[in-house]
């Protein structure tokens, strides 16, 4: 067994003979349930109510939604529509309907596509993998890190981009404890990330998401290290709400902050973070807690779910072509080769 093949147990996403099974993220820790989708649109509602989420996952999903809508013989353009609009963010999305597309337009059948999104999902597992190493590598023994929402195998085709590099940090004595952001008002952090570090057994202790600035100035974090929705050209990145905030108290503390993504996640067609459309969901996600509501009724609220960190905040963004350490536009382009 490869060494870290013990920290790579979970899979989210799986094509079980004609049907898409999703393990849905709404219930989890407490309830390990999966949903079977049986057609596109089953995909593009299991991607917008969240059952599958994570900027790769939800890529992959959506592929294997275009393979549901060729075997069926339903309107291919139709299906693609349908999965494009249903989340803005996360270009892994657009960027796995595109690849899709372009099979259909070499004339792949049913059985071609699906070899398509059997191949983005096994190439996403290995760019996480090699993700893994790259970043654990800039680590120092003994670190303490800290991360936001879910990154995990979960949120991919397994091992998870940050929480992958955590992983292989761990494994390689890099990491000694590992602090994950609650990340309201989905809890991704406290309910997914916590409930994949704990399966592996490391450390890992939950904040909320306001101790993060008091965490880093007790010297206990060395690195924050986070995933991504989108890239632009410039290094700038989105990635979940607080993350932005998080690159703030990093750099006023001295913290290294660290961004993980597969090259799926890089859109070199946005030249910076300005243009990125930036997902607003209902305020009702921030009314209630657990399904129990907590504000009185008749409020108003404001809930944008990603925003866009600036590159200059940036230490190092790793993907699977190599570490672009400070990244602006024209170590982007050289470590790219775009
Ligand atoms: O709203 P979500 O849960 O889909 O948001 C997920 C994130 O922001 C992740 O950090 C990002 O997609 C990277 S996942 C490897």
């Amino acid at each position: 067994m490869h060494s870290l093949d013990h920290h790579d147990t979970i899979r989210a996403v799986a094509w079980d003979s004609g049907a898409l099974r999703l393990l849905d993220q709404r219930r989890l820790p407490f309830v390990e349930t999966w949903l079977d989708c049986r057609n596109a649109d089953d995909v593009a509602t299991a991607i917008r109510d969240l059952v599958v989420r994570g900027a790769p996952a939800i890529g992959i999903a959506a592929a294997w939604g275009v393979v549901l809508a060729a075997r069926q013989g339903a309107d291919l353009d139709a299906a693609i529509t349908r999965l494009r609009a249903a989340r803005p963010t996360a270009v892994n999305l657009m960027w796995a309907l595109d690849r899709m597309r372009a099979r259909i337009g070499a004339g792949a059948d049913a059985a071609g596509l699906e070899h398509e999104a059997r191949t983005i999902q096994d190439e996403d597992l290995a760019a996480n993998r090699r993700m893994g190493e790259l970043g654990a590598a800039l680590i120092a023994p003994g670190s303490g890190v800290l991360t936001h929402c879910n990154t995990g195998s979960l949120a991919t085709a397994g091992f998870g981009t940050a929480l992958g590099v955590i992983r292989a940090g761990f494994s390689a004595g890099k990491i000694a404890q590992v602090y994950a952001g609650e990340t309201r008002p989905w809890l991704q952090g406290a309910r997914l990330t916590m409930w994949e570090l704990l399966r592996d057994g490391i450390p890992a202790r939950l904040i909320a998401d306001s101790a993060a600035s008091h965490l880093m100035k007790s010297g206990a974090v060395h690195w924050v290290i986070v995933g991504a929705d989108r890239i632009a050209a410039n290094g700038d990145t989105a990635n979940k709400i607080g993350t932005y905030q998080l690159a703030i108290a990093a750099r006023h503390h001295g913290v290294k902050f660290m961004v993980v993504a597969p090259t799926s996640t890089f859109d070199a067609a946005m030249s910076s973070g300005d243009r990125i459309e930036i997902e607003q969901r209902d305020p009702a996600e921030l009314f209630s807690c657990g399904g129990q509501r907590i504000v009185a009724e008749g409020a108003q609220a404001w809930n944008p779910v990603f925003d866009v960190t600036p590159h200059g905040l940036i230490d190092a963004i790793v993907s699977e072509r190599g570490v672009i350490e400070r990244p602006d536009r024209e170590r982007m382009r050289t470590v790219l080769g775009a």
